[in-house]
């Protein structure tokens, strides 16, 4: 019995380190032999895309969180075609920079044809999309191989919206490993970019049935500032930028934002007002918007955790020539 519970626990241990090494099959230096000019290529890309649209860096960031969360970062959010990912409700007339990533892509094939993965390029122009937005930098774990199927259910399923609970957001990064450290440092992202009067018009006029606005949104100068820009029933595809501090900065002040009652999402806001924060998130968000060297480190640990949500690796998936369509 005892000699059986042993031999158990070496099988235990075994398969636990199997499962360990399966999760860091992703090296830093995968590519150096093969696309040596890799990261230059990219980054080059990269300041190109926000030198003409400084809004740019922060789409690019989106699309590599909205890859990972759905079916791991396989570059699924890429694919073309009405079944895809693109028309789920958190990625259409919403997720963009999908030209930018066909840009990169042909910049990269045609120094190393055929070997880097769009998956990979995504996790490479979130970190330089970051970095070149005045933010932290990390090294980038490589060897991602790209996904064959787009899963449009799963996108809707696993992709938070910005009408959930603190509760089920951190349900839903708890589903692909991440903790409540992560739900607050990756919602720092939140520092740049921009949001459609459909995600937060719900805020501003009625709010759950109150016949007032959201009694979270302190602000006045901003409440009627966003009042103005979303009308009831105007266009929702307006947009206003999420941190209306340091709009294009990737900084801290989207957690000062929140101390102050200046969240544009209900969920934004919520990680500091709502009741489920104050024994959950709410003191990592004072945290952070005290302390930018924090934030700075957690969110590059946290960027880092995402990359290597359920990735590609050996021969498994392909590496991609067209990162919209699998290869025929
Ligand atoms: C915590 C749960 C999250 C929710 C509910 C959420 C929701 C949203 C919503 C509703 C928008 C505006 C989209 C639109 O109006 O079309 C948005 C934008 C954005 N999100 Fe999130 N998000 C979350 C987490 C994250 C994470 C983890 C990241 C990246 C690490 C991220 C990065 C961004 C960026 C950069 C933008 C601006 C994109 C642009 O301007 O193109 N978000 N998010
Ligand atoms: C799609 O995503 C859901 C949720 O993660 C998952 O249960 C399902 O197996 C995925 N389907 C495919 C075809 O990958
Ligand atoms: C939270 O998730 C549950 C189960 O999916 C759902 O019934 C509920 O409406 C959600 N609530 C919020 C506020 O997100
Ligand atoms: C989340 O995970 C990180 C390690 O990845 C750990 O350092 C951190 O303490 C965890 N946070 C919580 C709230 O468990
Ligand atoms: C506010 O919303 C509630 C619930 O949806 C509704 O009954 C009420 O008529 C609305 N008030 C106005 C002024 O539209
Ligand atoms: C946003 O624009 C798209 C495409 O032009 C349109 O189909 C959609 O109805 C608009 N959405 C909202 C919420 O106004
Ligand atoms: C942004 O926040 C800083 C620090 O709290 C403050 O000094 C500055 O006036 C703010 N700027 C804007 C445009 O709100």
């Amino acid at each position: 019995m005892k000699t059986s519970n042993n031999i158990s626990f070496a099988w235990f241990i075994t398969i636990s380190t199997l499962c360990f090494l399966a999760n860091s099959q992703l090296t830093t230096n995968f590519y150096s032999k093969s696309c040596p000019n890799l990261l230059t290529i990219v980054r080059q890309q990269v300041k190109i895309a926000i030198k003409a649209e400084t809004r740019m860096a922060a789409s690019l960031i989106r699309l590599h969180f909205h890859d990972c969360f759905v079916n791991g970062c396989d570059a699924s959010v890429l694919l073309d075609g009405a079944d895809g990912e693109k028309p789920a409700l958190p990625n259409i007339n919403s997720a963009r920079g999908f030209e930018v990533v066909d840009s990169i892509k042909s910049a990269v094939e045609s120094s190393c044809s055929g070997v880097v993965s769009c998956a990979d390029i995504l996790a490479i122009a979130a970190r330089d999309s970051v970095l070149l937005s005045g933010g932290t930098s990390w090294p980038v774990l490589l060897g991602r191989r790209d996904g064959l199927v787009a899963n449009q259910t799963g996108a809707n399923l696993m992709l938070p919206a910005p009408f959930e609970s603190v509760g089920n957001i951190t349900l839903k990064f708890e589903a692909v490993g991440l903790n409540l450290t992560d739900v607050v440092s990756l919602s720092g992202a939140h520092t740049i970019g921009q949001a459609r009067c459909a995600t937060f018009g719900n805020r501003l006029f009625n709010f759950s049935g109150t016949n007032a606005p959201d009694s979270t949104l302190l602000d006045p100068n901003m409440l009627s500032g966003l009042q103005n820009l979303c009308p009831v029933n105007g266009d929702g595809n307006q947009t206003t930028p999420l941190d209306w501090n340091s709009t294009d900065l990737f900084d801290n002040h989207y957690f000062q934002n929140l101390v102050n009652g200046r969240g544009v999402l209900e969920s934004d806001q919520a990680l500091y007002s709502s009741d489920q924060a104050v024994s959950t998130t709410r003191s990592i968000v004072e945290l952070y918007s005290k302390n930018p060297k924090t934030f700075f480190t957690d969110f590059a640990n946290s960027m880092v955790k995402m990359g290597n949500i359920q990735p590609l690796t050996g021969s498994a998936g392909e590496i991609r020539k067209n990162c919209r369509v699998v290869n025929s």
